[in-house]
């Protein structure tokens, strides 16, 4: 195990800056996940972590020890990717004692590693098929079998469920969150997913363009977004995000007005999450903080029914009882309470509440 720390680390492809300068701290044992959108840079700074690229500057240090040219091999990490990267001439037996051959492990050991390894995700009964009789969600368990056959100081996974159908996807995914508590081995694991970040992470840290722009506990995060891009990104449905300019403490956009919110005069992004809003009924008097738009759609969620009006220059989403009914073009009136609102830059999407931010984020 081992507390893992990139200082500055960033990475050039020729004129094109794909990550950083970044500083990023998991510590042992801590589940650390990279999140952002495809593109944001999440592999590359997997890859200098594991050493399969050099990083452009800065340093990897694993446990205060630099590792600049020290190849992956030994850098004691056992990887797992979206593409299962399994030999498809052995066995699943011999998938996953690979790297305890590669180790010179004695070999009775190794037996012994392999059966527990394969009894751990669920895979005893297939030690002696080839790949290929396998379906995605079972190869991608061998993979995951093979990485913890024997405890290295790290764990990196880059997307590994990406090629799971939705239900293997979840199966797999209450796999690696047991199987990476259970043996207490630091983590960093790369998705694109919020979902599987809010669900697995101890610590996620949020990346776009190359940069981190915010780090914090998957509550955290929810809670507190520090921009409008995280808040637009974390959450399902993500935050809903109206455009609108505050005046004395009142936000107004098309179609919305909230009154008592704290925050400075200025055009701002005003969110609010789809369950911290209630739909109201149409003879209640005017509240001072709603909106009222004709119904767009409804979807049913079967414990929920979503109601979608379009509000401030975005379909807005907000929970109704299951037995809500309408039409759409019936109007609709939401209440908004203005403590369920975050308010951020509409310039610079920076969260500009009152309330001072929370030292954990990446600003
Ligand atoms: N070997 C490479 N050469 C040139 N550009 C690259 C290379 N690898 C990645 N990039 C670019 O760097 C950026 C980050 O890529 P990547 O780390 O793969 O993103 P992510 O994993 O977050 O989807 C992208 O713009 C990508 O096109
Ligand atoms: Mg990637």
């Amino acid at each position: 195990m081992a507390r893992i720390e990139l200082q500055q680390v960033s990475k050039r492809f020729g004129a094109f800056e794909a990550v950083g300068p970044l500083d990023l701290v998991a510590e042992d044992g801590e589940f650390v996940v990279l999140l952002g959108p495809s593109g944001c840079g999440k592999t590359t700074t997997m890859r200098m972590i594991a050493g399969l690229d050099d990083a452009s500057g800065g340093k990897v240090l694993f446990d205060g020890r630099d590792m600049a040219g020290i190849p992956p091999a030994d850098r004691d990490i056992a990887m797992v990717f979206q593409s299962y990267a399994l030999y498809p001439n052995l066995t699943v037996f011999e998938n996953i004692r690979f790297p305890l051959k590669m180790r010179k492990m004695d070999r009775k050991a190794q037996e012994g590693a392999v059966r527990a390894a394969a009894e751990k995700v669920g895979l005893a009964d297939q030690l002696s098929k080839r790949p290929s009789a396998l379906s995605g969600g079972q190869k991608q368990r061998v993979a995951l079998a093979r990485a913890i056959v024997r405890e290295p100081c790290l764990f990196l996974m880059d997307e590994p469920l990406s090629n799971l159908d939705a239900r293997l996807r979840l199966s797999t995914r209450a796999h690696i969150r047991h199987l990476t508590r259970e043996l207490g081995v630091t983590t960093i694991y790369v998705t694109h997913d919020q979902a599987e970040a809010m669900t697995l992470a101890d610590r996620i840290v949020v990346m776009q363009k190359g940069r981190i722009v915010q780090t914090g506990t998957p509550r955290e995060i929810y809670e507190r977004p520090a921009n409008a891009f995280v808040a637009g990104f974390i959450g399902s449905p993500a935050m809903n995000l109206m455009r609108g300019r505050i005046r004395a403490g009142v936000f107004r956009g098309e179609d919305v007005q909230i009154e008592g919110l704290e925050a400075e005069d200025g055009e701002v992004i005003l969110g609010f999450r789809a369950e911290e809003a209630q739909v109201l009924s149409e003879h209640m008097g005017f509240t001072g903080c709603e909106i009222g738009a004709p119904l767009y759609a409804l979807e049913q969620l079967g414990d929920a029914v979503m109601v979608l009006v379009p509000a401030g220059g975005a379909m807005v989403s907000v929970k109704a009882e299951r037995s809500f009914e309408a039409l759409p073009g019936d109007r609709i009136r939401i209440v908004v309470p203005p403590d369920a609102c975050h308010v951020f830059d509409a310039q610079t999407g920076r969260r500009r509440d009152r309330t001072a931010p929370s030292q954990s984020w990446g600003f």
